[in-house]
C-alpha cells in the first residue's frame, strides 16, 4: 500500500505523523507486545516528536515495550549538536519512560566501519538472534527528504545504494566532505510501515521528481524506498506538495 497525504501547515502534518505513529505502536504492541521504530533525523521530524513528548501523546504509546533505532547518523559523538541521537533524546527520548536499554544509537563517534559494523550487528542480534526473523522488521521507519535526493544517510552517487547484504552501512558522502552510518534501502524496505516526512518549499521539485519523475535512484535515492511487504506514507506540508500534478487527499 502506498499513500500521499497532504496537509495545510507543518503543525497539522505533524499531528497527522503522531497519530499514525501511535496507531502503529498500539497495533505492534496489541500484536506482538512490542513496538519497533527507526527515527529519522535532521530538522522535519522535531515538532513531531515534540508532539509524541507532550502529556496528550506521551500515554498513548507503551513506551516501556518500545524499541528506538536510528535511520542514520552522522559521524560526530552523540553530544555533538549534528547528532541525530541527540536531536531525538532532546526533543522526544528524554520525556518518555523508553527504557534506556531498548534505545539503540548508531556510534558515530567511532571509526566509520566500526561504527557500522556495530550497528549491523546490533540490528542482527535484535532481530536474527532474539526475534528470529530474517530481516530488520521494524513496525515504522521515518525518514526524511532531502532537497538533492538522498533519504536516511543513502546519498546520490554514493556506494551505500548499492550495499548487497547489508542492514548497515558507512557511507562517505563527498558532498558533504564527511561520512554517516546509514540503515541500508535493503533494511529499510523490510519495514512494515515506512513514513517520509517532508515539508518546505524547497524539498517541492524533488518530491515532484521522486513521485512523479522516471525511476532514477542513482540520482534520486529515496526513489531506492520500496517497502517489500510493508506500506508506504509520504506525509507532505502543502509547499512540499505543490508541484505534484496528480491530486492526493
Ligand atoms: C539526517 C537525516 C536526513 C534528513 C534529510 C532532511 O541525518 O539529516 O537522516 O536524511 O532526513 O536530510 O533533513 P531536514 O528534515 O532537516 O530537511
Amino acid at each position: 500500500m502506498s499513500e500521499v497525504r497532504v496537509y495545510s501547515t507543518t503543525q497539522h502534518q505533524a499531528r497527522a505523523c503522531a497519530d499514525r505513529l501511535v496507531s502503529i505502536a498500539q497495533q505492534a504492541v496489541s500484536a506482538r507486545g512490542r513496538f519497533m521504530i527507526a527515527l529519522a533525523g535532521g530538522g522535519t521530524p522535531r515538532l513531531t516528536y515534540q508532539l509524541l513528548a507532550t502529556e496528550e501523546y506521551s500515554g498513548q504509546i507503551d513506551w516501556r515495550d518500545s524499541y528506538v533505532f536510528f535511520g542514520d547518523e552522522r559521524c560526530v559523538p552523540p553530544e555533538s549538536r549534528e547528532s541525530n541521537a541527540r536531536m531525538a533524546r532532546e526533543t522526544l527520548l528524554n520525556f518518555v519512560p523508553v527504557p534506556l536499554n531498548h534505545i539503540y544509537r548508531i556510534h558515530g563517534e567511532l571509526e566509520p566501519q566500526q561504527a557500522a559494523d556495530h550497528y549491523e550487528m546490533t540490528l542482527r542480534d535484535f532481530f536474527e538472534r532474539r526475534l528470529g526473523l530474517g530481516s530488520p522488521q521494524f513496525d515504522v521507519v521515518l525518514l526524511g527528504l532531502g532537497a538533492d535526493g538522498h533519504t536516511a544517510s543513502l546519498f546520490p552517487g554514493t556506494p551505500a545504494l548499492h550495499a548487497i547484504g547489508r542492514w548497515a552501512a558507512a557511507n562517505e558522502v563527498s558532498a558533504l566532505k564527511s561520512w554517516r552510518i546509514t540503515l541500508t534501502a535493503e533494511a529499510i524496505n523490510a519495514a512494515a510501515n515506512v513514513i517520509f516526512l517532508v515539508s518546505g518549499a524547497e524539498k517541492a521539485q524533488t518530491v515532484k521528481r521522486v513521485l512523479e519523475g522516471p525511476h532514477q535512484p542513482e540520482l534520486l535515492p529515496a526513489q531506492l524506498i520500496r517497502p517489500e511487504n510493508g506500506s508506504l506514507h509520504w506525509l507532505l506540508d502543502a509547499e512540499a506538495a505543490a508541484l505534484l500534478t496528480s491530486t492526493h487527499s
